[in-house]
């Protein structure tokens, strides 16, 4: 079947595009460099990346047969996974998919505000959230397509939740 090679072989091309402006090339054995996610307008949200978080386009859009795709990345090495921006041309379904994106921010709260003012759905206030006893600065909300998203302090990027 021809469509998951080609969607194999943009993804791994996508993902060596981003990979070689990483810096730091110690001994790894595997990476997880880019995570692909369907949109209903790759210009769109990648504005809303780009505004909202401090993302930045790679200036890399490619064209495929089947979807067009914008990446985006933080540009400093180690701050995470790229963002794969696809918009399908067969008018794939993108609304409201159970998938979630993490992001650390320096500022919780203004972020929120900024999500806000954009229109966004909060759907979990920041400080209002609990595990076990232990209140959580993370607050919820979505994307232009309904993706989760999750906003966390950089403070606490690499301690785990509720430990
Ligand atoms: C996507 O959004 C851009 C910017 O708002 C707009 O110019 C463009 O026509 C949209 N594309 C589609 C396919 O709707
Ligand atoms: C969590 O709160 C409950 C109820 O106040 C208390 O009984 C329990 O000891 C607390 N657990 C911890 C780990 O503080």
């Amino acid at each position: 079947m021809l469509f998951p090679y080609l969607f194999a072989t943009f993804l791994a091309i996508a993902a060596l595009a981003v990979a070689e402006t990483s810096s730091a090339t110690a001994a790894r054995t595997a990476s997880l460099s880019a995570i692909g996610i369907g949109v209903t307008n790759m210009t769109e949200s990648t504005k809303f990346y780009t505004e909202m978080f401090g993302m930045k386009y790679t200036g890399q859009l490619i064209r495929t047969p089947l979807f067009d795709e914008m990446i985006l990345t933080y540009p400093t090495p180690s701050t995470g996974s790229a963002l794969v921006l696809m918009e399908w041309k067969n008018k794939k379904s993108v609304k409201d998919l159970p998938i979630k994106l993490v992001f650390y921010v320096e500022d919780v709260k203004q972020n929120i505000e900024k999500l806000r003012k954009a229109g966004m759905k909060i759907t979990l206030e920041p400080g209002t959230g609990k595990i076990g006893n232990t209140t959580l600065p993370t607050a919820f909300a979505s994307d232009p397509d309904g993706y989760v998203l999750e906003v966390n302090p950089i403070s606490m990027l690499g301690r785990s939740l509720g430990s």
